[in-house]
C-alpha cells in the first residue's frame, strides 16, 4: 500500500503554497483512478494546508441543482437550487466567484454561522460545469486573485481526473 502524505512548509506566502502544494495534490491523484476517492484527498489536502480553509468540499452539477460530495468541515446542505447561493451562481456565470462578505452576497446559502467569505471554482467537463469546489473561510476576505489562479490550475487538474 502506498503511504499518502502532503507536506509543506508553514511559515511561507500563500502563493508559495500553492506552488508547493499543487504537485503534490497532481501526485495524489495520479495514483488513483477513482473520482471520488481522489476528491476526498482534494479536499483534505487543501483544509489541512491553507490558511483559514474552513469548509473545503464539491458540489456535483445535477440539471437543476447541487448535490453535495466528498468534503471536510461541518456538515453542510445536502442540495443548493440552480442559480441559488454562491455555488448555483458559479455554475450559471460558468466562472469563479469570489465573496469578500458572505453577508453581503444575496441569496447566500449560510450552512454554518462561521463561514465569513467564499470561493467557487466551476470545474468543467466537454464545456459544461460537471461539479464546483466550494471553500469557506471563517475570516472575511480570505480569498483573491492568487486563490483565484491557483485553484483554477486544479480545476484544470481535476477535469483531467473525473
Ligand atoms: N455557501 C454556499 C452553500 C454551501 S456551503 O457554504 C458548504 C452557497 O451559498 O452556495
Amino acid at each position: 500500500m502506498m503511504s499518502q502524505t502532503i507536506s509543506i512548509l508553514s511559515d511561507i506566502s500563500k502563493e508559495e503554497k500553492y506552488e508547493s502544494l499543487i504537485p503534490q495534490i497532481q501526485s495524489l491523484v495520479s495514483d488513483e483512478k477513482d473520482m471520488i476517492a481522489n476528491l476526498a484527498n482534494i479536499c483534505a489536502a487543501l483544509k489541512y494546508n491553507m490558511d483559514g480553509f474552513f469548509w473545503v468540499g464539491f458540489y456535483f452539477n445535477k440539471g437543476k441543482e447541487l448535490l453535495v460530495g466528498p468534503y471536510q468541515g461541518p456538515v453542510a446542505c445536502n442540495r443548493i437550487k440552480i442559480p441559488d447561493g454562491v455555488c448555483g451562481a458559479a455554475v450559471k456565470e460558468k466562472k469563479t466567484i469570489i465573496v469578500d462578505d458572505i453577508n453581503k452576497f444575496p441569496g447566500h446559502i449560510a450552512c454554518s454561522p462561521d463561514s465569513k467569505s467564499e470561493i467557487v471554482v466551476p470545474i468543467f467537463q466537454n464545456g459544461s460545469v460537471f461539479v464546483v469546489l466550494d471553500i469557506d473561510s471563517d475570516k472575511y476576505s480570505n480569498f483573491d486573485e492568487i486563490d483565484k489562479k491557483y485553484l483554477e490550475k486544479l480545476s484544470q487538474i481535476i477535469s483531467e481526473i473525473i
